[in-house]
């Protein structure tokens, strides 16, 4: 059944005014789910709407910069918190427990900054999909449930609860959001966090950020439904006259139409080569690259 975008948008909007008296705030990781809610908050509230980015150091490169530039008409507020989510980071080598860490590291600095802002209701852009996947107990998604249960908001909105993904993406086009936020490739709350094997310190945040962006840029023309670099840890590997023990970068790019089940990607041969010269020369400290043939199941989109 095909939704009428318009109806949507002026419902929505209509929606939130009537429901929001005072302030209200949004956590907005630029996604193209808080993105749009934002829009359509801002268009109900304006300024009485206050977008709260948590830069968790775990977020792509340059994409905190390039979320707070495109958010800073609808007055972000970015708050700065990367060295507070690598502390709480530390030692956590279980992949659900670092879910956890990061999911309640997330809360307590939104809520600090809930009570700075002050504001009775909390938007979020929690959509239909996000429901039924914690519903289903697969994993711990930490932008759905412990926030409005946890905060004392008075009022909860989710005006996309009833959407897909692909519906919000249509709002977004239909919103005047550019591309890079419309069509924006999935990804996880918990970050490059879950890109990590084993425990998360700066330095391999480093290596995996390089490395994603590089996989991002050069497999972008091929349209998967997501793409990025993960680091699995040490190897052996010759670099000059050395043998050095570096870091194994992992590739993996799939398609895939709701993240379910995934197809793993077949690129050509000439890209793979490109990135793994690319990633290697890019990052002296890595000495291997490997690309994923694991489609889901058995494997998982993420590797954590
Ligand atoms: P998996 O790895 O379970 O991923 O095959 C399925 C989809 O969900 C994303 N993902 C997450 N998103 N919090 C999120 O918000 C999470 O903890 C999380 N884990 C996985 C993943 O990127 C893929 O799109």
């Amino acid at each position: 059944m095909a939704m009428n975008v318009e109806r949507f948008i002026r419902d929505a909007i209509e929606d939130i005014r009537r429901q929001v008296k005072g302030r209200a705030i949004i956590g907005l990781s630029g996604g193209v789910d808080s993105s749009v809610c934002a829009i359509l908050a801002h268009r109900a509230i304006g300024d009485r709407l206050v977008p709260v980015y948590v830069d968790s150091g775990l977020m792509r490169q340059f994409e905190s910069d390039r979320i707070e530039q495109l958010f800073k008409d609808i007055g972000l507020v970015r708050v700065n918190a990367q060295d507070r989510f690598l502390e709480a980071l530390r030692g956590v080598v279980d992949p659900e427990e670092k879910r956890k860490v990061v999911g309640e590291t997330f809360i307590r600095v939104f809520e600090e900054e809930a009570r700075k802002i002050g504001g009775e209701c909390l938007i979020q852009g929690t959509i239909y999909p996000d429901r039924i996947e914690s519903e289903g107990g697969i994993k711990s998604h930490h932008n759905v449930g412990g926030l409005p249960s946890s905060m004392d908001f008075k009022v909860l909105i989710e005006p996309l609860a009833d959407l897909y993904k692909d519906e919000v993406r249509e709002v977004a086009r239909a919103l005047g959001l550019p591309l890079e936020i419309s069509e924006r490739m999935p990804y996880p709350g918990p970050g490059l966090a879950v890109r990590v094997v084993g425990e998360v310190t700066a330095e391999k945040l480093e290596v995996v950020r390089k490395a994603n962006f590089i996989m991002e840029e050069e497999v972008a023309k091929f349209a998967p439904w997501q793409a990025f670099a993960a680091i699995l840890g040490k190897a052996t590997g010759v670099k000059g006259d050395n043998r050095v023990y570096g870091w194994v970068v992992a590739l993996r790019a799939v398609s895939s139409r709701d993240a379910m089940t995934a197809d793993v990607l077949e690129l050509p041969w000439e890209a793979l080569r490109r990135i793994s010269s690319r990633i290697t020369a890019e990052i002296p400290s890595v000495v291997r690259v490997v690309y994923d043939l694991t489609p889901k199941p058995p494997g998982t989109i993420e590797f954590e």
